[in-house]
Order: C-alpha cells, then sequence, then structure tokens
C-alpha cells in the first residue's frame, strides 16, 4: 500500500467511493450471495463511529456467555474477506462475529432474511468527520495528505469511503423499530458503557451476569482498549485507538463548517429518534 499512489487507493463502485486494496470489485461481488446465519452476531458502523469499540465489546461478551473465542487478525468486515475467506467463514462454528461499513441496501439479503439480529454504531457526525480525517492520513491504504478543510467538503459531499454518512443514517433511522436491529450511539456508550454492555448482550440473546457486565465495560474502556490495541490491532493500535473522546470537532471545525455540519443535521436527523440519541 506504500507504494501506491494516492490516486488508486479509492475507487468506484456502484457511485460509492471504496479502498481499493482492502475492497476490491471481486469482494463486494462476492458479498451477494454470502450466507448470513441467524445466530451471526451482526455488526454495522458507518467508518469512525465506533466499530472496533464494539468489535472489542462484542468479542468479551460471546467469550463470556459462550467461552467461544472469536480473536482474529482481521477485522471482520465482510466486504474485506472476499471468495477466499468466504469459503472459510461458512465453515466457522457458531456464534460468528461479523461487521460491515457498506450501505444496507448494499448488505447481503441473507441477513434479513435469516432475521440476524444486528448491532448499529452511529455517532455525532462532527467527530466522526475529524476521526475519519485523521484515520485517513495515518492508514497506509487510504489516502493522505489531504487538508482538514478538503476532506470536510469531501465528507460532507459523501465522497469519502464508504459514501455518505447521513445516507446511512437515515436508512438506518427507518429501522429503529425492526425488533431485529438495535441502534446504539458512541455519546451514550461513553456516557454508561455498562449500561450498553448489558442492554447489546440482552438484544444478542446472551445472559451475563452483573459482575460480567462489569468487568467487559471496565475492560472496554478507551485506556484500556488502548493499552491492550498492540496484541489486537499490531502496529495500527495508535491509529484504531486515537483520543476516543466526545467533541474533539471543536478543535477543527471551523464557525462556517460547523454552521454547514449544523445545516445537513437539521435537514437529515434533527426531530428523527437517531438524532436525539446522538445527543448533537
Ligand atoms: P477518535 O479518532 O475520535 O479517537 P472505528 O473503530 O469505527 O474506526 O472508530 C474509531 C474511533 O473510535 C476513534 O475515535 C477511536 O479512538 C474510538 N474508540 C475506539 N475504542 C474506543 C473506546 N473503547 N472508547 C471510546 N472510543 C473508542
Amino acid at each position: 500500500a506504500k507504494d501506491m499512489k494516492e490516486e488508486d487507493k479509492l475507487y468506484r463502485y456502484d457511485g460509492v467511493l471504496y479502498p481499493s486494496l482492502m475492497c476490491p470489485e471481486e469482494h463486494l461481488k462476492a458479498l451477494k450471495n454470502f450466507e448470513a446465519r441467524e445466530d451471526d452476531v451482526m455488526l454495522v458502523a458507518y467508518p469512525k463511529c465506533g466499530f472496533n469499540w464494539m468489535v472489542g465489546v462484542l468479542r468479551k461478551i460471546i467469550a463470556e456467555a459462550k467461552g467461544v473465542k472469536t480473536e482474529s487478525k482481521m477485522p471482520p468486515l465482510i466486504e474485506f474477506f472476499g471468495p477466499d475467506v468466504i469459503k472459510t467463514v461458512n465453515e466457522a462454528p457458531s456464534p460468528r462475529l461479523l461487521g460491515t461499513h457498506v450501505h444496507p441496501d448494499n448488505m447481503p439479503a441473507s441477513f434479513r432474511a435469516k432475521k440476524t439480529k444486528i448491532l448499529v454504531i452511529f455517532r455525532n457526525p462532527k467527530d466522526t468527520a475529524v476521526s475519519f480525517y485523521h484515520f485517513s492520513n495515518n492508514n497506509p491504504v487510504l489516502p493522505s495528505g489531504q487538508s482538514w478543510d478538503a476532506f470536510f467538503s469531501d465528507f460532507m459531499s459523501g465522497d469519502v469511503p464508504w459514501g455518505s454518512y447521513f445516507d446511512q443514517a437515515l436508512a438506518w433511522e427507518k429501522r429503529m423499530d425492526d425488533p431485529d436491529v438495535m441502534i446504539v450511539t458512541y455519546e451514550e456508550l461513553k456516557e454508561d458503557l455498562s449500561d450498553g454492555v448489558r442492554q447489546i448482550s440482552t438484544f444478542f440473546g446472551f445472559s451475563l451476569t452483573e459482575a460480567q457486565v462489569q468487568q467487559i465495560a471496565e475492560q472496554s474502556t478507551f485506556s484500556a482498549m488502548k493499552q491492550s490495541s498492540s496484541n489486537s490491532h499490531g502496529n495500527m493500535g495508535n491509529v484504531f485507538f486515537r483520543k476516543g473522546e466526545v467533541g474533539d470537532w471543536k478543535n477543527h471545525f471551523t464557525p462556517k463548517q460547523s454552521q454547514e455540519m449544523d445545516d445537513a443535521f437539521n435537514k437529515h436527523l434533527a426531530g428523527t429518534r437517531l438524532g436525539a440519541k446522538l445527543n448533537y
């Protein structure tokens, strides 16, 4: 990836940008026939909304409740798999921990057909944009060298990997009453992680003792996860676990950019239940 030209790092598929190396066309095409299971633990997040945080939480829940270790060197993103990995994943024992950043319309149809339980995490779009900006500049498979102003403008027009934040947020907002979908926000979990762990494990049908819930919450704080990130994420640990705070946008946004985001938020999410959960 280090030898790739910046402009070759992303390409467009069905109008949406994806990282060429991790999600080539062959991988995205293979998704169509991916076979979900009823008992898969499925995690969905727009990039930088807290995907890796929830991966850590879900791995610990599954380990405690089922005694099943789901450790893996790869993030469990189904669009990274490709046909060969899919063959291995098809053989893996349940419960499988899977995830995606793709828009719900582009998810394999089998997730809905099987009524697989899906956990979705969203985050305030201002902090999401700032996190995405730093991530892009520090991840060799994504373009770097862009200024904050240029990245912000791409974020607002949806010209960033996996597409528009607002498109995805609106699509999930419509499914808030779906009993197979649970939507949590980064902000709520920062406020009360134990409660989040309790609700998430109940949603997936795992029963944990209160002591187990507390232990998982303690092991899943930002500082705890950052500390063990060289085990979970190798030399990318500090890139995935950067700052872990609510409100870092204030260090980056100009008043004009803040207004632009407020306008977009008001247009799309104000007055919705997802909007309220983001504590915008
Ligand atoms: P920052 O860049 O604001 O620090 P994703 O996993 O979806 O790529 O999201 C990454 C963001 O989640 C990063 O945000 C990262 O620091 C934050 N994060 C990771 N683990 C966390 C945790 N345990 N608690 C709070 N934030 C966490």
